[in-house]
């Protein structure tokens, strides 16, 4: 389990105790996932959100999703799983090579037929993306420089009513205290979301801190 300076080890161990577990793909996913990857694996969502991004995907009657950052599957299998028969997920990311885990395992969990694949720089892929107000579901969690960007590409493709999720806004909590590196890009990401009247937004302290976000 992954520990977050900003919620204690007790903490994070009890909240995923009384959230349902993953199954055995996902698990036999995290297990290869961090042999594969080592430390990077970290780039994983947790089991919480994982629970937490299939139930959104239930509740909001998501059909047409899309996510930016796919590494090798853990949140794209989530979303694919609270999405209706004839659903359809959108996967963008830059690497052949986390990617390849991922269609295994979207075998293994019987989404592979709902998930379309694009290969390359997001910013780019996202541009050959169709801009019809279709989108109902969005997950962002690739490199956190493009976030702005990618939340434009996002919104500018999102059905009224939509939804954008957004993982790492907490930055392990240096967001509150740091105003300089990583947190301070992230700091002007959370800004911009604020900022936005088209929007509806709660930052949730969950795992690394995702937010929420409705378009009105
Ligand atoms: C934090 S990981 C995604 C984790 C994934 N959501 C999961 O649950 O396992 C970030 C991913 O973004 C991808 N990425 C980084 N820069 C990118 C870019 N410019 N365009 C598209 N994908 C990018 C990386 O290849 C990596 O797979």
């Amino acid at each position: 389990m992954k520990a977050f300076s900003f919620i204690t080890a007790d903490v994070a161990r009890y909240t995923a105790e009384h959230t349902t577990a993953p199954d055995d793909v996902l698990r036999d996913l995290a297990e290869e996932t961090l042999k594969a990857a080592g430390d990077d694996a970290e780039m994983q969502i947790s089991p919480e959100q994982g629970t937490l991004l299939t139930m959104i995907t239930q509740i909001s009657g998501a059909r047409n999703a899309v996510e930016i950052g796919t590494f090798t599957g853990y949140s794209s299998i989530c979303i694919a799983r609270g999405l209706p028969a004839g659903g359809r997920l959108t996967c963008f990311d830059v690497s052949a090579e986390w990617t390849s885990i991922a269609r295994r395992y979207w075998e293994r969990a019987g989404v592979a037929g709902l998930i379309e694949l694009r290969l390359g720089p997001a910013a780019e892929t996202l541009r050959e993306f169709p801009v019809r107000p279709e989108v109902d579901l969005a997950f962002i969690d690739a490199d956190k420089a493009g976030y702005p960007v990618y939340y434009e590409a996002v919104m500018s493709r999102l059905a009224p009513g939509g939804i954008i999720l957004v993982d790492n806004t907490l930055r392990h909590g240096t967001v509150a205290d740091y105003t300089d590196g990583e947190a301070a890009t992230m700091r002007g990401f959370n800004d911009l979301v604020r900022a936005d009247d088209r929007v509806t937004s709660t930052l949730l302290p969950i795992a690394d801190g995702l937010t929420l976000i409705r378009k009105r």
